[in-house]
């Protein structure tokens, strides 16, 4: 069996990861931050080790403004719906996911105006056409650091530098890069970075969060939700202070002690060289399927300016058809159609039915892609 489907979640997992889950239940198991017995306090150090861990790993300085919650929709959320209000402008791209899309077309709806600003047919944006779309009033520029439909990267840093300028927020999707590329909100001047734990940071699903940069004023932070936070119980307003204005109730903490087995394998393996390992095998399927006649492959074409994501279509052969066979006939596990990404659809041009996605990852090998190449020219052979 080949996983191709590493863009939705990263699989397998490496070693550690489940082992460091089991130790939580089965030796450690208390709430943390609730209680000063032994149990409550390695809870508590479990917790902050997954800070410290996605902070460094982000060069982020303040691990006590890394921020957790179920996955990157939810931290997306929290930025957008925390600080946007009516009167606000806010400056995307023609290439963002639902997570971004649906929080801002609901704010639009409540009196956000919204600029989404044209990519290329490749998916790249011109840092010149952001700085052009901004107003007085611009108050964030969004952006995915790579598509989850074609990988291709985005230019960070450069809007960064822009948003700088301008004295905006900049708030950055890292759902595709983190762990599988190199992220550091310092040098990029990102105020805001939302990251998932279970893709290219190796943990398990229902982890994620938002890095707040110190340009983000606290107190103008809405929480998405309110409630205990183990800090200041005799108030019945909610803190004021980072970590605990934004995370209430119980957390993750199995799936926090996961997170730090998957970063800590991630630091260890370094993210260069699965950079280089990711980037490599890249390139050998998108040339080994733009030499498949009939088989279109969308995005820059080139592994330096992508991820490991690489989005085709077969001619004659919807993408639902050609994912079905690819499992069944050749198993080879991938995902079909929008992606979640209509606007990167309309973008590509290949909106409505969407595409194939092969999403490799780090435990992928070029046997794999081989293989794969050579099942898409038997279904392209069939039609042709
Ligand atoms: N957003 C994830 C994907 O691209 C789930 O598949």
């Amino acid at each position: 069996m080949i996983y191709f489907d590493n863009a939705a979640t990263s699989w397998p997992k490496p070693p550690g990861v489940a082992q460091a889950m089991v130790h939580f239940i089965e030796t450690v198991g208390a709430n943390p931050g609730r209680a000063a017995h032994r149990q409550a306090i390695e809870s508590g150090r479990i917790v902050y080790a997954a800070r410290e861990a996605v902070a460094a790993l982000f060069n982020a300085p303040d691990p006590l403004r890394v921020v957790f919650g179920a996955n990157v929709t939810e931290a997306l959320n929290l930025a957008l719906r925390g600080l946007l209000h009516p009167g606000d402008h806010v400056v995307t791209s023609g290439m963002e996911h639902n997570a971004v899309m649906r929080p801002l077309r609901a704010l639009e709806r409540a009196g956000v105006a919204l600029t989404v600003v044209a990519c290329s047919p490749e998916g790249t944006i011109d840092p010149t056409d952001v700085a052009a779309a901004l107003r007085p009033h611009t108050k964030m520029i969004v952006l995915n650091h790579a598509s989850n439909v074609t990988g291709t990267l985005l230019p960070v840093a450069e809007v960064g530098r822009i948003a700088r300028a301008h004295d905006a927020l900049f708030l950055v999707d890292a759902a595709q890069t983190g762990g599988a590329y190199p992220v550091d909100v310092q040098a990029s001047a990102i105020d805001l970075l939302a990251f998932t734990g279970h893709k290219s940071l190796y943990g398990p699903m229902g982890t994620g969060g938002l890095i707040v940069g110190e340009r983000v004023p606290v107190e103008e932070l809405e929480p998405l939700k309110r409630g205990g936070t183990g800090s200041r119980s005799e108030r019945e307003e909610q803190p004021d202070f980072l970590p605990d204005r934004c995370e209430s109730g119980t957390p993750n903490v199995v799936g926090l002690a996961g997170l730090v087995a998957g970063v800590r394998w991630v630091q260890e393996r370094g993210v260069a060289s699965i950079r280089a390992h990711e980037a490599a095998l890249t390139q050998q399927l998108i040339d080994g399927l733009r030499a498949i006649h009939g088989v279109t492959v969308y995005g820059g074409l080139d592994a330096r300016r992508q991820t490991a994501t690489v989005s085709f279509n077969i001619e004659g052969m919807a993408p639902s058809e050609a994912g079905l066979r690819l499992d069944d006939e050749h198993s080879i596990m991938c995902r079909v159609g929008l992606h979640c990404a209509p606007a990167a659809h309309k973008t590509l041009g290949t909106f409505p039915t969407g595409t194939v996605r092969f999403g490799l990852g780090a435990m992928n090998t070029a046997a794999d892609v081989e293989v794969a190449v050579k099942a898409v020219a038997r279904l392209a052979e069939e039609v042709q």
